[in-house]
């Protein structure tokens, strides 16, 4: 049974990530910011082999005391992330590092925390990033972009840094589907248009995929794209 560390746990990707884990008889650190009741919620619903953890990753004492309460841990996935338009010309510099603040320097503290850890464990970290990183020019979104671009350099330097004892992978999703994306939304069909599935990203093929990054020992430094055949749409 190995225990995985999730952060956004609550969110849509990251409470599919929890479930997998926990499907396949893993315990799951759920970590949550403000969304401690969907947490608790997930820890009713899937049992006591997950357990809800406080985490601000703006906060460096906040993911300090966090990872200290952890004995052992085999996997870190690093998903938690903010997204928001704004067209650059515009975009205020608190916002810009806002999204970073969460995006890059949240992920680079956390993975710094947990490092000790995955030693002990011969573990691995997988960072979630998105197809933005790689296909520029969805609209508005340079700062996000900019962000989940600095989320794959990081995944392989930090490869690189921790190899042989740490393998550091990476997950770049597509649009994934949610409630609010019902079939008449314009996202959704410019999406589905261009996608050669034809189909949003459902989150638990993505859960699939950070799975195999944990159990694959021979991938490292990688970045693999889950986003229904859009990129090569
Ligand atoms: N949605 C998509 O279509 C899509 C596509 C490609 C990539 N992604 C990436 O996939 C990941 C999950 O996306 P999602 O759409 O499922 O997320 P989401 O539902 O928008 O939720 C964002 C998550 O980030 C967490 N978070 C925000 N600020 C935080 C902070 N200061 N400290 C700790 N956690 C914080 C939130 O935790 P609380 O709710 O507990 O505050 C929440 O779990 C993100 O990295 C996102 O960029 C998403």
């Amino acid at each position: 049974m190995k225990t995985i560390l999730v952060s956004g746990g609550s969110s849509t990707l990251g409470s599919a990530i929890c479930r997998h884990f926990i499907a396949r008889g893993d315990r799951v650190l759920c970590a949550y910011h403000m969304s401690g009741d969907q947490a608790r919620r997930l820890s009713e619903e899937l049992g006591p082999r997950l357990r809800p953890l406080a985490l601000d990753l703006q906060d460096p004492d906040s993911v300090r005391r966090a990872v200290e309460s952890i004995e052992t841990l085999d996997v870190l996935v690093n998903n938690s992330g903010i997204l928001s338009e704004t067209a650059l010309g515009e975009l205020p510099l608190e916002e810009w590092r806002r999204i970073f603040a969460v995006n890059v320097e949240g992920m680079v503290l956390l993975s710094q925390a947990c490092i000790p850890l995955l030693r002990s464990s011969s573990g691995a970290i997988v960072n979630i990033a998105s197809i933005n990183a790689l296909h520029p020019g969805f609209g508005k979104t340079v700062h996000y972009d900019a962000s989940k671009g600095a989320v794959v350099s990081f995944t392989q330097s930090l490869a690189a840094e921790l190899a042989p004892a740490v393998r550091v992978n990476a997950v770049a999703p597509g649009l994934l589907a949610a409630p609010h994306l019902d079939t008449t939304h314009p996202l959704r069909r410019r999406y589905e248009e261009r996608a050669l599935l034809r189909s949003l990203v459902e989150p638990d093929e993505v859960a699939k995929a950070v799975a195999l990054l944990c159990d694959c020992r021979a991938m490292t430094g990688q970045t693999i794209v889950v986003d229904g055949g859009y990129l090569a749409g």
